[in-house]
């Protein structure tokens, strides 16, 4: 929710020296952080016991997920998840395009720099228009409003502007940090950035949010 990357090598260092294990949710990673797009434990450099996936968001498919874990915990999945216990299979074809996908991930180191490119001038762009951004270098990028109401306000003014972009309030955020979560593609154009640019701007002050 908040783009921000969790401090894998300290935790990682903490469970070893308790004897714990640590499962990294990694699905807001996988694709595009550390090298191949394999994801935050490889772009910190250390290794997780459990790490799980979806083929959803940076990969693409819409549907579907993985775990990865020792064999133990597999076998436990498979008897005790219960989504995964009482729900079909994926399609076959999602399965393929799954596959393949992770095999274009693994060659697209070109993707993902033009990816953290546009994360860069975009985060840039909306704080020189006066929004203010929780920091970071994530392609998630949280634009904060505050209030829930001013938050779909941007939403719908956005997407008057031809943006469409959805509003996040309380339960899904805490209460008073309301925004509008903007994510980047690396198929964007700079002049698909600046025309969403110049829509914050309007919506935002149209909005009374700037
Ligand atoms: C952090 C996180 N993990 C897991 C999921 C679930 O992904 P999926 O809906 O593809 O199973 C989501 C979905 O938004 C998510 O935000």
């Amino acid at each position: 929710m908040d783009g921000y990357l969790a401090n894998l090598p300290e935790i990682t260092r903490l469970a070893r020296a308790y004897d714990a294990q640590v499962m990294v949710d990694d699905c807001h990673a996988t694709g595009f952080m550390g090298p191949q797009g394999r994801g935050t434990p490889a772009h910190h450099g250390v290794t997780v016991d459990i790490l799980t996936g979806t083929l959803g968001k940076a990969l693409g498919g819409a549907i579907g997920g993985y775990i990865a874990a020792p064999q133990p915990v597999v076998d436990l999945l498979r008897q005790r998840a219960r989504p995964y216990l009482f729900s079909n299979s994926l399609p076959p074809a999602v399965v393929a395009a799954g596959i393949e996908s992770l095999e274009l991930v693994r060659d697209s180191d070109d993707l993902r720099q033009r990816l953290f490119e546009n994360t860069q001038y975009w985060r840039n762009r909306l704080t020189s228009a006066g929004f203010n951004l929780l920091p970071g270098q994530h392609p998630i990028v949280p634009v904060m409003l505050g209030d829930a109401h001013l938050a779909q306000a941007m939403a719908a003014r956005l997407f008057e502007l031809g943006v469409y972009v959805s509003g996040f309030f309380f339960p899904v955020v805490p209460k008073g940090q309301a925004r509008i979560r903007t994510q980047m593609n690396a198929a964007l154009t700079r002049d698909d950035l600046d025309r969403a640019a110049e829509a914050f701007l309007q919506a935002g002050r149209d909005t009374g949010a700037l």
